[in-house]
């Protein structure tokens, strides 16, 4: 078995294509994005923490389901809300959060099987990761999947909200200090824009596949 990295801005489909990954390999799949949403939920409702105490204070637990669970409650649809989505990106800048989560994700991942997505999974959490994804698409059509999910929950926002929304935080991510959003040197770049899920989903697992044969 290996582990799968997958990086890439906001929307590009790196968490609906690594759950499907996972799932055709018969691995598991980590999402790293909602551990700095959960985060950001306790610092939201704890504005007093005290940042070197996180790991004593936080316990992070994904369910066989996927939910999220923050200190045994789920706060799986939380973690989504939009005042969420609007912060996230400068909690993740913080060093002592960053420091205490690429922890936690280097070691659920240690024993193999994994796909992990996020912005630094082959950069920093796993350099030495088998395989290693760098998605993007353009921010319109990235703006536009994003419409349809909040269209779908009944929000009635504008694209152009979205495409500012998803601006902000892709500039946020690559220009912060701490591991900023780039794609590793050996990443193979997949851009989304004219293919479906499946087609990603498909290519990903032949690269798995060449990785697993050649390693044998
Ligand atoms: O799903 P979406 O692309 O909206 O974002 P996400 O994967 O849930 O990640 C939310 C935010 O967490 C990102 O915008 C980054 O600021 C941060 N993040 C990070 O810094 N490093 C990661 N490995 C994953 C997420
Ligand atoms: O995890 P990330 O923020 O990169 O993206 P996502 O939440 O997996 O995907 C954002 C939306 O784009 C989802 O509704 C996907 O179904 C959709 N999508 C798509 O329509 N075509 C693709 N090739 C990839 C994603």
């Amino acid at each position: 078995m290996i582990n799968i990295a997958i990086d890439g801005p906001a929307a590009a489909g790196k968490s609906t294509i690594a759950k499907k990954v996972a799932a055709r390999l018969g691995y598991k799949y980590l999402d790293t994005g909602a551990m700095y949403r959960a985060i950001t939920l306790y610092l939201h409702e704890h504005k007093e923490t005290d940042l070197n105490e996180l790991s004593e204070l936080i316990d992070i637990e994904f369910s066989q389901e996927g939910k999220l669970f923050l200190n045994d409650r789920d706060v799986t649809d939380m973690i989504r809300e939009s005042h969420i989505t609007k912060q996230v990106s400068s909690v993740a800048a913080l060093k002592e959060v960053r420091v205490f989560l690429v922890d936690l994700q280097r070691k659920i991942s240690s024993k193999k099987g994994y796909v992990l997505d996020g912005r630094d999974i082959g950069s920093v959490v796993l350099p030495d990761a088998e395989l290693k994804i760098f998605m993007t698409a353009t921010p319109e059509v990235r703006a536009q999947r994003r419409l349809i999910e909040e269209h779908a929950r009944g929000n009635n926002i504008e694209l152009s909200v979205l495409i500012d929304e998803i601006t902000e935080r892709d500039t946020n991510d690559m220009t912060r200090e701490i591991s900023p959003l780039v794609q590793a040197e050996d990443a193979v770049l997949i851009s989304t824009d004219a293919l479906t899920i499946d087609e990603v989903t498909s290519k990903i697992v032949e690269f798995a596949n060449e990785k697993v044969t050649g390693d044998q």
